[in-house]
């Protein structure tokens, strides 16, 4: 991990254990125009790497985001429901929208796997906002879906900036400590960080909690799918959201320099019977009121 000069120039040492890409953590003022990653493809001793920079929110800024998850898309009819929904949040004006993990549905049907990545960025084109995937167990878990997403989504570990928050992009299916609490000790103490991930609290966030070691106490809240249900409360003083599947529901979360407000949200046409999925555990939902910041 290396930070760039005033000008916007850098230079990156590899040692040989890092993905294979060049990566920006981009920040509150600039983001890449295009993708935020490039394939280190030759074996150079030395190469340049550019990216081209454009403005957007300035620090500080009130912002709104959204997060969806498990949208588990492996039929062409997914990708077809998967961008009326982006349709709907459109109308919501946010500034990004996160999807935390289990894009695709890996391994369960495989006559589609092969274009699956394709029509997934085909489907969130139709965003008018950038789309922040974040990989899942159905996308990454197994070498083959690992090769499959970074060819085509990139780096499974990333971090950006928006307004004065911190967003730390986290895969969950083999979490790289290193490279998390590097890009958080590099970052500002005053700024608080907002994680994504697609395991949360109840499995995998637990030993999250002690990767992150220091670093957690700085963490705002987590947001997490994988649950397939609405689920909020708070993991070691950390605030958690669990996000449902794309037939359920998911949050909106309005930001403020001081404040974060999270409101959970069913899908307009989700019914009841969809929305009442129940937990891993065989548990039914808790039915939350729509529109309550929790
Ligand atoms: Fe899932």
């Amino acid at each position: 991990m290396t930070r760039t000069d005033d000008d916007g120039s850098y230079v990156l040492q590899l040692t040989g254990e890092e993905a294979p890409f060049v990566f920006v953590v981009w920040n509150d003022q600039w983001r890449p125009r295009g993708e935020f990653y490039r394939p280190l493809t030759a074996d150079a001793e030395s190469r340049t790497v550019d990216f081209a920079m454009v403005k957007h929110a300035p620090a500080g800024a009130a912002f709104r985001f959204i997060v969806i998850s498990d949208t588990h898309c492996n039929h062409p009819k997914h990708f077809k429901q998967l961008s009326a929904r982006y349709a709907q949040l459109n109308e919501l004006k946010p500034a990004f929208i996160a999807v935390t993990g289990d894009l695709t549905n890996h391994q369960v049907n495989k006559k589609y796997n092969v274009k699956r990545y394709a029509e997934w960025r085909k489907a969130k084109a139709g965003s008018t906002c950038p789309v922040i995937d974040v990989p899942g167990n159905h996308d990454t878990a197994t070498p083959a879906g690992l090769a499959e997403y970074r060819e085509s989504l990139g780096p499974t570990h990333h971090a950006f900036d928006f307004g004065d928050r911190h967003f730390v992009i986290f895969d969950s299916n083999r979490p790289n400590w290193r490279w998390v609490n590097a890009d958080l000790d590099a970052t500002p103490r005053d700024r608080k960080v907002i994680v994504f991930s697609h395991h949360g609290y109840s499995n995998r966030g637990k030993y999250m909690h002690g990767g992150l070691k220091k670093n957690w106490t700085r963490c705002e809240v987590l947001f997490f799918g994988h649950g397939h249900v609405h689920k909020s409360g708070v993991y070691k003083n950390l605030p958690y959201h669990m996000s449902g599947t794309i037939h359920q529901s998911f949050h909106l979360v309005d930001v403020a320099p001081a404040k974060l407000t999270v409101t959970w949200q069913p899908w307009e046409n989700a019914t009841w019977g969809q929305i009442k999925a129940r937990f891993l555990s065989g548990k039914p939902a808790t039915r939350p009121q729509a529109g309550v910041p929790d």
